[in-house]
């Protein structure tokens, strides 16, 4: 069986920076309590008309394929993960394809938030081991600022949430010592509207009608302190399922990519495990919690920085809406 392995990585960030300052001015906040609580200094939000999910991730993949050294063609399918898709239907998979010239190639969306990237990445591996594909482009990217309630009521949210896309090309691992090791998936439904979008939903005889635009339902609604529990025991949970699948120990991994939900709980993580700063990488201080997106985004920024060396263990890992969490252990 072939073993998988990310071949490049690429991201995109709208150019529109939105400081925490800039947020006081239009809700009742300020860069005190963002930073405190949250530990976001800006994020980036899109400039309606010139990004869409579709042109972020586009950017993003031909930076990923390029860097894979690889060409648009080389690629025979793709696993898009975005809650944040640009239109109801269809999927943003097909949408991305269509901008890639790729007509024809198999295009699967995924819907599992904060957690999408490692749920499409373990799809995408289960295709590369068996065969089925050679060079799958593995996509997470979100507008979330359009979805969010920018008045005082939906402050909490409003300063974490952000725009941006990130991608990966798995491929062929052609050494035993690259590639991914295994994924780890879970999810818990009890939990679903801990983090959720009601509307539009399809199971009401309109699908969006002026009273649901009155009561603010197509706003992202967060219970901050529930997410925030179950997060640190997941994502703690999770890391060691894949540590011990693979008897490996905590110390040896060489970085540790958490979904960047809050670095309050990437911090608490990061105590946990012992790890020292230089293992953890964090970006959400410049560009808030991207949802599907940090992830693939993370993993670039890391490598363009030198973070991540051939040969280095990684370890991603994610909490979000559903509730699901997930976790990836990897050679580079
Ligand atoms: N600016 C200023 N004050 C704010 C605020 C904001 N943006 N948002 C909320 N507050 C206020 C609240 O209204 C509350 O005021 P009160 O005491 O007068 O009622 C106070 O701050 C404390 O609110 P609380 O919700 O208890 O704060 P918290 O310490 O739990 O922090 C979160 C809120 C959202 C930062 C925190 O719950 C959290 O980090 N949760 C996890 C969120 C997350 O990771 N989401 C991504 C999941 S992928």
């Amino acid at each position: 069986m072939n073993r998988s392995k990310i071949k490049g990585v690429g991201h995109y960030v709208p150019d529109r920076v939105i400081s925490n300052d800039y947020l006081s001015t239009i809700m009742n906040t300020n860069n005190d309590w963002i930073v405190e609580r949250t530990g976001i200094q800006e994020r980036r939000w899109f400039t309606p008309g010139k990004d869409t999910v579709t042109s972020m991730s586009a950017a993003a993949s031909k930076m990923a394929i390029e860097r894979a050294g690889l060409e648009v063609k080389d690629i025979d399918f793709i696993v898009f993960a975005t809650i944040t898709p640009d239109y109801f239907l269809p999927g943003n998979g097909v949408l991305l394809q269509r901008e890639l010239g790729l007509q024809g190639v198999g295009a699967l969306d995924i819907r599992n938030a904060c957690s999408g990237f490692i749920y499409a990445l373990s799809v995408a591996d289960q295709y590369i081991k068996t065969g089925m594909y050679k060079n799958i482009l593995v996509v997470g990217a979100e507008i979330q600022s359009s979805a969010l309630d920018k008045s005082d009521e939906g402050r909490s949210s409003a300063v974490i949430f952000a725009d941006g896309a990130g991608a990966a090309v798995l491929g062929v691992s052609d050494s035993e010592n690259a590639g991914i090791l295994s994924t780890h998936l879970h999810a818990d439904g009890d939990y679903a509207e801990e983090l959720y979008c009601s509307d539009p939903g399809s199971s009401r005889e309109v699908r969006i009608s002026p009273e649901m635009i009155d009561a603010g339902d197509f706003f992202l609604k967060m219970n901050g302190n529930a997410v925030f529990k179950h997060a640190v025991v997941r994502f703690a949970e999770v890391i060691k399922e894949a540590l011990d699948a693979n008897q490996k120990d905590k110390s040896e991994i060489d970085l540790l990519v958490p979904h960047q939900a809050n670095l309050r709980i990437s911090n608490y993580i990061q105590q946990k495990l012992g790890l020292p700063d230089e293992k953890v990488f964090n970006n959400i201080m410049h560009l808030g919690n991207t949802t599907a997106a940090t992830i693939p985004i993370a993993l670039s920024e890391a490598w363009e920085q030198g973070r991540i060396k051939e040969g280095d263990l990684l370890c991603l890992a994610a909490f979000g809406s559903g509730f699901a969490w997930a976790s990836a252990l990897l050679y580079w």
